[in-house]
C-alpha cells in the first residue's frame, strides 16, 4: 500500500500472500500461454509504453536476465538502476529513492538485503514491487519452480516435496510459505539450527514437516530440491556451513529413494559437489534449465498482472 495520496491503492509482489490461489493459479494459465507464443514466435506487446526499473543490491545473473528480456518481449523498457553508481549509495533516504523511482515508471524489481528494506520501499513507490530475492525469500523464483513442477507432474497440490540442506535460506523460506497456499507437503532436511524458524513453519499450518535425515526426506517424494549451502551475503560463515551441511549433498544414492518419477530442481547457481553432485543436476531427472527458462514466461505473466491490474485500480 502506498502512502502517495495520488494512489487509490495497489498491488504489490513481495510474499506469496500478496496474492490469492486463484491469482497464482491465474498467472500459471497466463504463463504457459506466453509459453506457447513465444515457442510459435507470436509477438505479445501487452507492456508497450511501460517501463520496469530494476534495483539491484546483490548480484543476480538470471534475475536480471530473465525480467529484462521478458519486459523487452512484451514491448516494454527496462532500465537497471544501478545501486552502487546511484545516489542510494551516497546515503538518499530509500523512501525517498522509492517516491522518485515510481515517478518514472510502471513496476518496480528490487533484489536487496533485509525484508524490511524492501517492505519500506514497497511502502514509498506508487507502483507496485515485486520481490526479486531478500534474505528472506525467493518468492518469484519459488513460483516458477511450482509452475515448473505443474508442467513436468501436474498439479502441485497433493504433492511431496523435499527440500534437503540449508532449508532456513531465502528459497527455504519460500517453499515453506507457499505449501499451505498450494496445499503440497514440504520435508525440509537439515541440521536443527538449518531449519527454517518457527514464525515461517507457523505460516505453513501442519504442511511442512522438519527432519535431520536427508533419507527420510527423500524416501517417495515427488521433487527433490536444494539450494547454495552459503547464500549471497553468509560468505564469511562458508568454512562453518560447509562442516554443518556435510551429509546433506544431493546425490544419485538419494535420488534412488525418490519416486521413479521424481524431478530434481535447483534455482541456481550450483555449487557441484557441494550441495549436490554434477551426476544429478547434470543427470536424467534434473529440470534445472528448463526451470530457469520459465523464470522468463512466469515474471512475464506477473509483470502484465501487477501493471495492469495497478492501471484498473487508479484510473
Ligand atoms: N536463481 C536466481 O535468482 O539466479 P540469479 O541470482 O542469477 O538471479
Ligand atoms: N539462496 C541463494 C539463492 C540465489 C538465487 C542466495 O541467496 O544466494
Amino acid at each position: 500500500m502506498s502512502h502517495d495520496p495520488r494512489v487509490a491503492t495497489k498491488r504489490d509482489f513481495l510474499k506469496f500472500t500478496d496474492l490469492s490461489l486463484d491469482e497464482h493459479l491465474g498467472l500459471f494459465r497466463r504463463a504457459a500461454e506466453l509459453k506457447k507464443a513465444r515457442r510459435h514466435r507470436r509477438v505479445v506487446r501487452t507492456m508497450a509504453g511501460r517501463t520496469l526499473v530494476m534495483i539491484f543490491e546483490k548480484a543476480s545473473t538470471r534475475t536480471r536476465l530473465s525480467f529484462e528480456a521478458a519486459m523487452l518481449q512484451l514491448g516494454g523498457s527496462c532500465i537497471d538502476l544501478s545501486a552502487q553508481n546511484s545516489q542510494m549509495s551516497r546515503g538518499e533516504p530509500l523512501a525517498d529513492t522509492a517516491r522518485v523511482t515510481g515517478r518514472y515508471c510502471d513496476v518496480v524489481m528490487m533484489r536487496t538485503f533485509g525484508d524490511a528494506r524492501i517492505e519500506e520501499f514497497a511502502q514509498h513507490c506508487q507502483v507496485p514491487v515485486i520481490n526479486g530475492l531478500t534474505d528472506g525469500g525467493h518468492p518469484v523464483q519459488v513460483l516458477t519452480d511450482l509452475f515448473t513442477i505443474e508442467e513436468k507432474l501436474g498439479p502441485v497440490k497433493g504433492k511431496t516435496l523435499a527440500f534437503i540442506g540449508d532449508t532456513a535460506s531465502n528459497m527455504g523460506r519460500s517453499f515453506t510459505r507457499a505449501a499451505s497456499l498450494f496445499d503440497f507437503q514440504l520435508r525440509c532436511a537439515s541440521p536443527v539450527s538449518y531449519h527454517p524458524a518457527p514464525d515461517v513453519v507457523a505460516t505453513s499450518k501442519n504442511h511442512v514437516q522438519l527432519l535431520r535425515d536427508p533419507k527420510e526426506a527423500a524416501k517417495g517424494a515427488d521433487v527433490i530440491i536444494t539450494d547454495v549451502w552459503t547464500s549471497m551475503g553468509q560468505e564469511a560463515e562458508s568454512k562453518q556451513r560447509l562442516a554443518d551441511l556435510n551429509g546433506y549433498q544431493v546425490n544419485a544414492e538419494l535420488m534412488k529413494l525418490a519416486a521413479p518419477h521424481a524431478i530434481f530442481l535447483h534455482c541456481l547457481p550450483a555449487h557441484r559437489e557441494e550441495e549436490v553432485t554434477a551426476e544429478v543436476i547434470d543427470g536424467k531427472q534434473s529440470v534445472v534449465w528448463d526451470e530457469a527458462e520459465n523464470r522468463l514466461h512466469v515474471q512475464k505473466a506477473l509483470l502484465e498482472y501487477l501493471v495492469l491490474e495497478n492501471e484498473k485500480l487508479n484510473t
